[in-house]
């Protein structure tokens, strides 16, 4: 099995939502330093696993290397523009040793299915970002678990991350960054 690195990337409202009613993002979940801040991270990744909306929605002009979930896939499959990985038919630790056979890192960014399945496989490392001060009402959750009283951060802190210092990305708002990082694993 090559080492891999899993990290997680969301930018959230007050409300732990990542997307609105119509799993839309809205503007005020939009902003340059914290795109700014992902872009740099998928510099240094190795692969993005991402869903199939969201890989349809983001054009992919740099050419980094995609995997994308999707139940129309038959397992792992190599298709033109990326791999394509139905993790009902074929389980991670396989899928990523094809993908990635000498290892590195893995950027998740979504949406929610994905979140969920990688809180089962287990992240090294969740970057949320938090545009303070903002809700999305009746809007998508950035993970399933998430509802009143439970918010992405007793999530984590469920999966056994523990949070670094919390960052200002943009004194706007603010926006604010927290890692959540799991000792246990080899980030
Ligand atoms: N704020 C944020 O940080 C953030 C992060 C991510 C996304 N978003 C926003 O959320 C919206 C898109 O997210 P989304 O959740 O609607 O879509 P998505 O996750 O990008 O794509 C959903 C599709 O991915 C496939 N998929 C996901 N999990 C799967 C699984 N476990 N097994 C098999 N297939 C799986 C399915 O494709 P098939 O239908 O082909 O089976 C599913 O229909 C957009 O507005 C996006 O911008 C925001």
């Amino acid at each position: 099995m090559p080492t891999v690195e899993i990290h997680g990337y969301a930018i959230v409202s007050d409300n732990d939502c990542i997307a609105d009613e119509a799993g839309r993002t809205p503007d005020i979940l939009r902003n340059d330093a914290d795109w700014a801040y992902f872009q740099a991270e998928l510099n240094r990744s190795a692969v993005t696993v991402l869903g199939r909306l969201g890989h349809e929605a983001n054009p992919n002009p740099k050419g980094r290397l995609r995997m994308i979930l999707s139940s129309s896939a038959s397992g792992l499959e190599r298709r033109a523009d990326s791999w394509w990985w139905n993790p009902e038919a074929l389980p991670w630790d396989q899928a990523i040793c094809t993908v990635l056979p000498d290892g590195g890192r893995v950027a998740v960014p979504g949406g929610r299915r994905v979140f969920d399945l990688f809180l089962a496989i287990g992240y090294d490392a969740f970057h949320l970002t938090r545009a303070e001060g903002t809700l999305v009402p009746n809007g998508v959750t950035v993970f399933s678990g998430c509802r009143e009283g439970v918010s992405a951060e007793a999530v984590l802190s469920e999966r056994g991350l523990r949070a670094d210092d919390r960052r200002i990305l943009d004194p706007a708002g603010p926006v604010s960054l927290t890692i959540w990082r799991n000792g246990h694993r080899n980030s």
